[in-house]
């Protein structure tokens, strides 16, 4: 199958940086799809942030950056979006309720032979799949934050998905400069966040517990295991609603209570603490 225009549902932290990533090969045209106007306005001033940077690297020309631009085509219509997409990548917020609806919607307006892939981090393919009505064309295709830098995709198989869906989600990813994984079994937290999700949880619990600040438990992971940016800088990174979201449904789906999050991570929810993207979480960024 010929992909020659891409649907990205979604232009957030993760949404802008997959239409950007599939906008920079310049193989397709790319359809970003938000509710509000103000989202997409945000989607594409982190886009142009980050076409900057390569820009200042070198990677691409300014010339360059302008026709990657040119193919993001913003929309707040789904229809819109989807009627003329050969792929598209769902790439909305954690939420189950959600993403179903959405998806059901792009089950009616995408062409038949359309492909869907969700970058889930958690949510069961398999149910993803049931919603659009045409299970054996989804497939799970999980990028890390910062898309435009992170080398991994996780594709992971639902329980219907076809053999050629996998085949053309995996050409995808690596056209888009990615080095993938299969998730041979549709898994809560697939491969990373399976592990993840526990790690950063124990983060919270050290900082609830009294044990140890923000500062040292995230010093600790980057001196004492290089990890390039310690765990709660990485929540705040990631987002602790959304990480909130991937380990409840963790505990929900298989009932262990090793996923349990703390509560230090839903009060921090609840009081709109969520990272990054609000200016304050573990760190205050409203300086950046
Ligand atoms: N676009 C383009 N370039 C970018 C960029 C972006 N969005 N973000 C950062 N960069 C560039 C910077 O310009 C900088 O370039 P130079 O080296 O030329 O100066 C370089 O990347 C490094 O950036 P910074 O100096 O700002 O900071 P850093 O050295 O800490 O790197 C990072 C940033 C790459 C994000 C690094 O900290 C990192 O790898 N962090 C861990 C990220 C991670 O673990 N992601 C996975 C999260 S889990 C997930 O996403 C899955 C899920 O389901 C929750």
């Amino acid at each position: 199958m010929e992909v020659r225009r891409v649907a990205v549902l979604g232009a957030g932290l993760m949404g802008h940086g997959i239409a950007q990533v599939c906008a920079q090969i310049g193989k397709y045209e790319v359809n970003m799809r938000d509710v509000e106007q103000r989202f997409l306005d945000s989607g594409i001033a982190m886009i142009n942030d980050s076409l900057a940077r390569i820009v200042r690297k070198g990677i691409l020309s300014e010339e360059e950056s302008k026709k990657v631009l040119a193919r993001i085509h913003p929309t707040l219509e789904l229809n819109q979006a989807v009627q003329d997409a050969d792929f598209v990548i769902e790439a909305v917020t954690e939420n189950p309720t959600l993403k179903k609806s959405l998806l059901m919607d792009v089950g009616k307006f995408a062409p038949s032979a359309t492909v869907i892939a969700s970058n889930t981090s958690s949510i069961s393919i398999t149910e993803i799949g049931a919603a659009t009505g045409r299970p054996s064309q989804v497939c799970g295709m999980h990028f890390f934050n910062p898309p435009q830098l992170m080398k991994l995709v996780e594709i992971v198989r639902g329980l219907k998905t076809s053999d050629e869906t996998v085949e053309l989600v995996r050409e995808i990813s690596i056209k888009l400069g990615k080095d993938p994984v299969l998730v041979k079994k549709d898994t809560p937290g697939f491969i990373v966040n399976r592990i993840l999700s526990q790690a950063l949880n124990e983060a919270v619990y050290l900082v609830a517990e009294g044990i140890a600040t923000p500062e040292d438990v995230d010093k600790a992971c980057e001196l004492g295991l290089n990890w390039p940016m310690g765990p709660l800088k990485l929540l705040d990174y990631i987002g602790i609603d959304t990480d909130l979201f991937i380990t409840e449904i963790m505990v929900k789906e298989t009932g262990d209570p090793k996923f349990r999050p703390s509560n230090l991570l839903k009060q921090m929810v609840r009081a709109n603490l969520l990272g990054r993207k609000t200016g304050r979480g573990f760190y205050d960024w409203s300086k950046q």
